[in-house]
């Protein structure tokens, strides 16, 4: 069980954690191209080492140059080792799928592993689209129609090219198909319904592989990756997002948020919130194969809106704490398009409705149109005189840290059952937490 303390008036800068998604695409991406790569600014979480221990089960040789330092030495698009592997994804999502875009493309047989949630997230998704690439993979379980984890991989004569017209918007999704196409005959395209985060592509770029959008299309084919030497990883801006929000929500604050990567197909949550009346400015941008900069919050009165669902995949992570921002903006916010959070690392509308509705928020959800939308009503001035509460994480990181920044901002102190998930994405935002306090 975790106190959560109240904070009275923050005045704070805030250094979040290196990217997460960008942290696992440099890993696999380096292994796959020729010589050594630096990462400077990798993140050490549950999640990311996973794919780290993953690599290395498959003959890459990394070492640590530094806390957070690595040095890849890559092998070119084959690894290095020549019978059958068996790796272990833990709870990561990303490792699991992107890393099967890899495996089908060896020479050998591999079986992906999954420990927990994971366990019960949906696979077809991928293993479907490799599959028409010719791949030999499939999930070892079923749930109905679905294909749940352990992942088989067989290896194939050939894995041709395919056009796919993505019926999820899943970045995990598109860079397994796009991975894969770098090992496929012909050009391999693909069209997203709605574009999901863009981190394969801008790293492929980097690291010379045949890769391009065009008309709305990515088109990609077989290639050779040479490495750029170095890559730096900016602040992940879905960590960020939870400072982001405590700073508008919490009465007479403000903190600046450094070093945070503002890749626009990330950065839904800042184009919502300015919309909802936050105080939000992005300072010092720089620009970079991923570009970052410093954000400015400042404690604001926020009105709620209506978000439509083709604005969810550049904000899918931040939806929970969106949901919080929603309990403290005047009016109602309502919310479509939300499926997705179904089979997050748990089901993120059950968790944040029990949690909100404990609170006493007003918060209903409800199918509609073959997918899922929340209302909320917000802005009770009841939130701030609520007796201690015990929340529960559901053993998921992100609803864990949006109650914790829910709690901190009514300005009463409250619980939650377990704060040990948070390793998954963000091993040091308690002690982050904990340092707003000392100010
Ligand atoms: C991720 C993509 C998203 C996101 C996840 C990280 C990635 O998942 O929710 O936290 O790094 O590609 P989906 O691809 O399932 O949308």
């Amino acid at each position: 069980m975790y106190t959560i303390k109240p904070i009275d008036r923050i005045r704070a800068e805030v250094y979040p954690p290196p990217d997460k998604s960008v942290s696992h695409r440099a890993v696999l991406i380096s292994a796959i191209s020729k010589g050594d790569t630096q990462i400077l600014n990798f993140l050490r979480s549950n999640d990311t080492l996973a794919t780290l221990d993953c690599i290395k089960r498959l003959g890459i040789e990394v070492k640590y140059l530094g806390p957070n330092k690595l040095l890849v030495k890559g092998c070119g698009k084959y690894f290095p080792i020549q019978r059958k592997v068996e790796l272990n994804a833990q709870e990561s999502g990303t490792t699991i799928r992107i890393i099967s875009g890899l495996l089908v493309g060896q020479k050998f047989s591999s079986k992906i592993y999954a420990e927990s949630s994971l366990r019960n997230r949906p696979m077809k998704r991928v293993t479907q689209p490799l599959r028409m690439m010719g791949a030999n993979i499939y999930g070892e379980n079923r749930y109905g129609k679905e294909e749940l984890p352990p992942l088989l991989i067989e290896p194939t004569d050939e894995l041709k090219s395919i056009h796919y017209s993505m019926p999820v918007g899943s970045a995990q999704v598109k860079s397994a198909i796009i991975l894969a196409g770098l090992f496929a005959k012909g050009i391999t395209k693909i069209r997203e319904l709605i574009p999901s985060r863009d981190h394969t592509e801008r790293l492929l770029k980097l690291f010379k592989a045949n890769i391009e959008e065009k008309k709305g299309y990515i088109l990609c084919s077989e290639s050779q990756l040479t490495t750029p030497g170095k890559i730096f990883i900016p602040g992940d801006f879905s960590s960020a997002a939870f400072f982001i929000v405590l700073g508008t929500i919490s009465p007479d604050s403000q903190i600046l948020i450094k070093d945070v990567g503002i890749n626009p197909t990330r950065i839904g949550l800042i184009r919502i919130l300015k919309k909802m009346g936050a105080d939000i400015k992005i300072l010092n941008r720089k620009n970079y194969f991923e570009p970052y900069a410093d954000i400015l919050v400042k404690s604001s009165n926020i009105k709620g809106i209506t978000i439509d669902a083709k604005y969810i995949p550049t904000m899918i992570d931040e939806m929970p704490i969106i949901f919080v921002c929603a309990a403290f903006a005047k009016g109602e916010t309502t919310i479509f398009g939300l499926k997705e959070l179904k089979v997050k690392e748990t089901d993120r509308i059950n968790s944040m409705v029990y949690n909100l509705k404990k609170a006493g928020v007003d918060i209903e959800a409800k199918p509609f149109d073959n997918d899922w939308m929340v209302k909320i009503k917000g802005g009770s001035k009841d939130i701030f005189n609520l007796k201690s509460l015990k929340f529960k994480s559901f053993s998921d990181h992100r609803t864990a840290m949006s109650m914790i920044i829910f709690s901190l901002a009514t300005g009463n102190t409250h619980y939650i059952d377990d704060i040990g998930c948070i390793d998954k994405s963000f091993p040091e935002f308690i002690s982050i937490v904990d340092s707003l306090r000392k100010k």
